[in-house]
């Protein structure tokens, strides 16, 4: 797959993605939150790359499945990440005030609102990965895997224990072993979640969910450290955020610096693609995400 059938791909999934996101986040009729529901459609709802959601539609049609038989799972992963930005850009976390081109969450909506919406999305995305594996009909045992992959994935030993670590390393130099800890807990769990989901939904054999794990894992945690480059290089207005976020702050970049950060990048995304090759038929899509997070800083 090319560069330019990469792009492709993502535009081909996106507009998939972005109906399912409105639908599933109109408030129903007659409900008394709708300040809440307002500030979930704010940031989920305001662009976004949408790789989440891809990665675990890639997933199933690298596993011979449809992407639209996991656009539920996908839907999930969106809430999920939606709700750890608004979390993250709060002013007792990183205080930032742009996010995806507007206003942080809380800016808009008040510090309050932001916390309950970022909790209602993160309590919807369980619904909507149960409710995705009731749709493909998946066995009970299975089915108690998808929803307690996602919890782990947030929980304290998946994102809280990385943004926890982040905030706790911040302004002290830190160890490879722990800034791997931070990158690949408060951004790689959720990665390994969509390809988990992903391949649930798919019925996936285990040494599939393995090879599928492994990518993840390296492509998280590449994605991460690029996102830490991006801080120092990147610009504000394309990424939509606040860069130099990161002054004062231990990151990988900051760390080691910005050239040694870029080989990691890529040194993981080739381990990632390679972990691919335990997989009966190699996913052209898979390798291509892991090359467009390898190659392009935007
Ligand atoms: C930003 O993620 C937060 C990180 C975990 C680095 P993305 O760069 O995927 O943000 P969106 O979804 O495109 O806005
Ligand atoms: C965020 O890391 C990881 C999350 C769980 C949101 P950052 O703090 O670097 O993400 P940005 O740069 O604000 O998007
Ligand atoms: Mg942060
Ligand atoms: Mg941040
Ligand atoms: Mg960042």
């Amino acid at each position: 797959m090319t560069d330019q059938s990469i792009y492709a791909y993502i535009s081909g999934k996106k507009p998939i993605i972005e109906k399912a996101l409105d639908h599933l986040l109109t408030p129903p009729p007659g409900n008394r939150a709708e300040r809440v529901y307002q500030s979930m459609r704010y940031t989920v709802l305001n662009g976004g790359k949408r790789l989440r959601a891809i990665l675990v539609m890639a997933t199933a049609e690298a596993l011979k499945h449809r992407a639209t038989s996991v656009v539920k799972a996908a839907c999930a992963t969106e809430f999920v990440h939606a709700c750890s930005l608004i979390l993250d850009d709060l002013p007792s976390m990183d205080n930032a005030t742009m996010r995806r081109g507007r206003p942080a969450n809380h800016l808009e909506f008040g510090e309050a609102t932001a916390v309950l919406a970022a909790d209602a999305l993160l309590m919807e995305s369980l619904n909507l990965v149960s409710d995705n594996c009731t749709e493909v009909a998946l066995p009970a045992d299975l089915t108690a895997r998808a929803v307690r992959a996602l919890a782990d994935a947030v929980g304290p030993e998946g994102m809280i224990g990385g943004q926890h670590v982040d905030l706790e390393i911040a302004g002290r130099s830190a160890d490879f072993e722990t800034l791997e800890y931070v990158c690949s807990h408060k951004t790689g769990a959720l990665f390994t979640l969509c390809v988990q989901l992903g391949a649930l939904l798919s019925r996936a054999r285990e040494f599939e969910i393995q090879a599928l794990e492994n990518y993840a894992k390296n492509l998280g945690l590449a994605f991460q450290i690029r996102d830490d480059i991006l801080d120092e290089v990147g610009d504000p207005d394309s990424l939509g955020k606040n860069v130099h976020q990161d002054a004062g702050r231990t990151t990988f970049a900051t760390q080691f610096g910005i050239d040694a950060a870029r080989k990691a990048v890529h040194d993981l995304c080739n381990v990632a693609v390679d972990s691919l090759q335990a997989l009966p038929v190699k996913s052209a899509p898979l390798v291509a995400l892991a090359r467009y997070v390898s190659e392009t800083e935007e």
